[in-house]
């Protein structure tokens, strides 16, 4: 295996000083950083095969088309997927999870229908639910959690019932860092005729994720957050689902035939890219997941748990200071919390001035921080190339943040 000298050797950006100090990265639960091997496939393609795709006979284009296209059959084996036509670039999660909403949402909701998410959603598991909704007349029900930050069973018992139509709901919340059972909740809404949502945003990059296995009718994620570049993500989704929806956008590569009297789709995974794709961005992400699967996800999965493990007992070492969620053997490696009154966007800015990354605000889950009544929280989240001298570095800065704030 490689040393975790070696891993941060192919992220050129840890070299980079920030306000006079070595850059301590921890905030990739909301972007991850690049490998060399992603940044230089990237720059060949761009430097040699730069073509459109699926739409020219000469050699630029066959190569970009090849590239792309393998790019999605690595993605797809790397989660498992039946068929890599069950593979769908989109911009992001987010893009996937409005995929859903609005193509099988708009088709299949009607009045006294129930659409079901939880608590512990970020806003894109939870506006494009209410937004088809409220189209639809269907109507929008989640489920909260318990103080511990987890799912309260009980209540999803009561709320998943013979109405509801579709349940979405996180593998792994990107606050709490809740790791949510997804094959028994997926269980759960088959059993009343439910289709499961899976947002993977977060557990793809840092978990085994087995789509057949989870039986997930769908699930998205993005590349940025997995080592790829920003503008592309995936939508898998069960064949006999994808076929039986409407194209989400139209466009170019989305038809079969175009008629002024009418038009017809393409095979999948084409009927749901309308439009040129991000085809350096696909071909990226296909390196990064190489990268991921050369590493391993059981190394990647043994790194972040210990380094959570280690960052939960030094945090708690703060006074005043509070983690959101669960216990350590219940997370992923994500720490959010609250240091007394100290506003996070404070605390992130006495971090930042040494050289410390990591995200304050609510993260794109608002009602998770109405949950516990605060408006906001900092977030410390670790990847394949963090170390334990980091969260050493953070424990040392919080220490100074209070001090700042004589608290
Ligand atoms: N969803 C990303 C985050 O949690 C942006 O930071």
């Amino acid at each position: 295996m490689p040393t975790i000298s070696q891993i941060r050797a192919d992220f050129p950006i840890l070299d980079r000083q920030v306000r006079g100090h070595p850059l301590a990265y921890l905030d990739s639960t909301a972007s991850s950083q690049k490998p060399t091997a992603v940044l230089r496939v990237m720059d060949d393609y761009y430097r040699q095969d730069n073509a459109n795709v699926h739409r020219g006979v000469h050699t630029l284009s066959e190569s970009a088309t090849a590239a792309y296209e393998n790019a999605r059959l690595r993605i797809a084996r790397f989660i498992n997927a039946a068929s890599p036509k069950e593979v769908i670039f989109t911009r992001n999660a987010t893009e996937g999870l409005n995929l859903v909403a609005y193509s099988w949402g708009l088709a299949n909701l009607h009045p006294g229908d129930e659409v079901l998410c939880t608590e512990m959603e970020h806003h894109s598991n939870i506006v494009p639910w209410q937004i088809v909704c409220e189209m639809t007349g269907a109507t929008f029900r989640y489920v909260p959690i318990t103080p511990q930050g987890e799912l309260d069973e009980s209540a999803l018992a009561e709320l998943l019932n013979e109405r509801t139509r579709l349940f979405a709901f996180t593998a792994m919340s990107n606050v709490l860092g809740t790791i949510n059972p997804v094959k028994p909740l997926v269980e759960k809404a088959h059993a009343v005729g439910a289709l499961a949502v899976v947002d993977g945003a977060q557990s793809v990059p840092h978990l085994h994720t087995d789509v057949q296995a989870l039986d997930a009718d769908f699930l998205a994620f993005s590349g940025h957050k997995m080592l790829g570049p920003t503008g592309i993500g995936v939508l898998y989704g069960k064949r006999e689902h994808l076929e039986a929806m409407p194209p989400f956008m139209g466009g170019g590569d989305m038809i079969r035939e175009v008629k002024m009297s009418g038009s017809r789709w393409n095979d999948l995974p084409y009927k749901f890219e309308a439009g040129t794709p991000a085809i350096a961005e696909a071909i990226g992400l296909g390196a990064a997941v190489d990268y991921l699967s050369d590493l391993g996800m059981d190394w990647a999965i043994e790194h972040e748990r210990s380094l959570t493990a280690y960052a939960w007992e030094r945090l708690h070492e703060v006074e005043g200071l509070r983690v959101l969620g669960p216990g350590p053997e219940k997370r992923g490696g994500l720490l959010s919390f609250i240091l007394g009154e100290i506003h996070p966007h404070d605390v992130a800015a006495i971090l930042d001035l040494e050289g410390i990354a990591v995200r304050a605000g609510h993260h794109c889950a608002q009602p998770i921080h109405d949950h516990y009544d605060i408006p906001a929280s900092t977030r410390a989240s670790f990847y394949i190339y963090n170390t334990t001298e980091e969260i050493d570095r953070l424990v040392v800065a919080l220490h100074k943040a209070k001090s700042v704030f004589d608290f």
